[in-house]
């Protein structure tokens, strides 16, 4: 679609309404890029299934085929991965365009940190304003070489690079920075740790182990040796808690009956939304939990529930990080004002989620106070009206939701770039009782 286009797409969504039944989201956007990308540098044929086929992970896959792997998609959901080993990938003959994806590019630089050639990542105009030195710095610091554009993409990967094992505490809590050293850190010499001021995200490091990759975690502290070769395997991909966080915020302000949502991935470190959410005071059960390969799974079960304003404890921040646009919703349909601090992160995701929720809410009659590091949101009516999602994913499906309790319907501009996380949105809402349509 040319970019013209794509800024065109809005989705009109009716006010008021229920959500119920029974649904299921698509695959989880981290675990499928970390998938192909590490399936890409095993040896043998590695299996996925439920591979989430969206933009920003068919990005990561076609990178992997433009450095000389293939893979094959069988079937819906099912990737075949021919992996290379460690030192088999090949040059590329173009740029990686990684689209919209941070994931896709800063694992890359780690992927390519140790690489006998070199590669020019790009990313569209989101991509193009992310801060890429908080994981080139400590690359650096391996032995690479690399080259960014005043600390955005491009990005240049010089090849040839002996990289040598560190001992890095991150500034930031990010999984991506962590696992791009990680993935460098299979490339040196020596051990690699990883120290993080707050848990993160750990799906490289149970995605390693499940390559047959010794990773030694204890709270804070990830380490490993490197040259570890990685054996192929058998990965199914559990339901993305981020995709499912829309539904189940959903359920919670305007659910009817039992509504739930089936095989979402329960991974501790990607359940701070529960848990702020029942701070709150919403009803979620988890039922049927299991284990999908090395990721927890459970059906979630979600009651409509009178919400109450809360602090927001900054512990739970990191493990709700994509998730605050559709809290901020369930914020504004709360009783009393919800304080979010310790937060400054969101400023630098595919949009600036503080600004641009505090702006749409605002539009839509809220009371949204921004600060630095975070937004206060008195809770009130909604009102009906137009918002700009700023093609963000996230906050053009938080808005989508909101429309469930606004006093009139709601246009949400820009969200063709739904489809880079959460491809059948639409129609996963149509299916729990929303007349949510897609409109140019
Ligand atoms: C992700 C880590 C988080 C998250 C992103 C996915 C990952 O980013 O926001 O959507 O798959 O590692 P940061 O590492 O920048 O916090």
């Amino acid at each position: 679609m040319a970019g013209t286009d794509r800024s065109q797409a809005s989705y009109r969504v009716p006010h008021g309404g229920c959500v119920r039944g029974e649904i299921a989201v698509p695959g989880d956007k981290s675990v499928s890029h970390r998938a192909v990308l590490l399936g890409a540098i095993a040896e043998g044929t590695t299996e996925v299934e439920n591979f989430l086929e969206s933009e920003d992970c068919l990005a990561t896959l076609n990178a992997m085929r433009a450095l000389g792997v293939g893979i094959e998609r069988p079937a819906a959901g099912r990737v075949v991965v021919e992996g290379v080993g460690l030192d088999g990938l090949q040059a590329p003959t173009a740029s990686l365009d990684m689209g919209n994806a941070g994931t896709a590019m800063r694992l890359s630089m780690g992927l390519l940190a140790g690489q006998r050639f070199g590669a020019t990542l790009v990313g569209d105009a989101s991509l193009s304003r992310r801060p890429m030195e908080r994981a080139a710095a400590p690359l650096r610091l391996m032995g690479a070489r690399i080259d960014t554009s005043g600390g955005r993409p491009p990005v240049t990967m010089h090849g040839g690079c002996r990289l040598q094992g560190i001992d890095c505490t991150l500034e930031v809590p990010s999984a991506q920075v962590k696992s791009a050293l990680l993935i460098a850190g299979l490339y040196a010499e020596g051990e690699t740790i990883v120290r993080e001021p707050a848990p993160t995200r750990d799906h490289t490091e149970r995605m390693l182990r499940a390559f047959g990759v010794p990773v030694q975690s204890e709270p804070g502290r990830v380490a490993l040796r490197g040259r570890a070769r990685l054996h192929a395997a058998h990965l199914q991909v559990p339901g993305d808690l981020s995709s499912a966080a829309f539904f189940i915020v959903a359920g919670v302000i305007a659910g009817e009956g039992r509504f739930l949502i089936r095989d979402v991935g329960i991974n501790p470190t990607r359940t701070g939304l529960l848990a702020i959410l029942r701070l709150m005071g919403a009803d979620i059960r988890v039922r049927n939990a299991r284990l999908a390969g090395d990721e927890p799974l459970a059906d979630l079960e979600v009651h409509a529930s009178e919400l109450k304003g809360i602090e927001v404890p900054r512990a739970l921040v990191p493990l709700a990080i994509d998730e605050f646009p559709v809290l901020f919703v369930a914020a504004a349909c709360a009783r009393g004002t919800t304080v979010v601090a310790g937060a400054a992160e969101l400023r630098v995701k595919e949009s600036d989620r503080i600004a641009v929720m505090a702006e749409g809410l605002s539009a839509l009659g809220i009371e949204a106070l921004p600060r630095p590091d975070g937004l206060s949101i008195v809770g009130g009516t909604l009102q009906g009206g137009r918002v700009a999602s700023h093609g963000d994913h996230r906050v053009a499906m938080a808005f989508a939701i909101a429309a469930l309790r606004a006093r009139s319907d709601v246009l949400v501009e820009d969200v063709a770039n739904v489809a880079t996380s959460f491809p059948g949105f639409a129609a996963i809402a149509r299916h729990a009782g929303m007349a949510i349509e897609e409109v140019r």
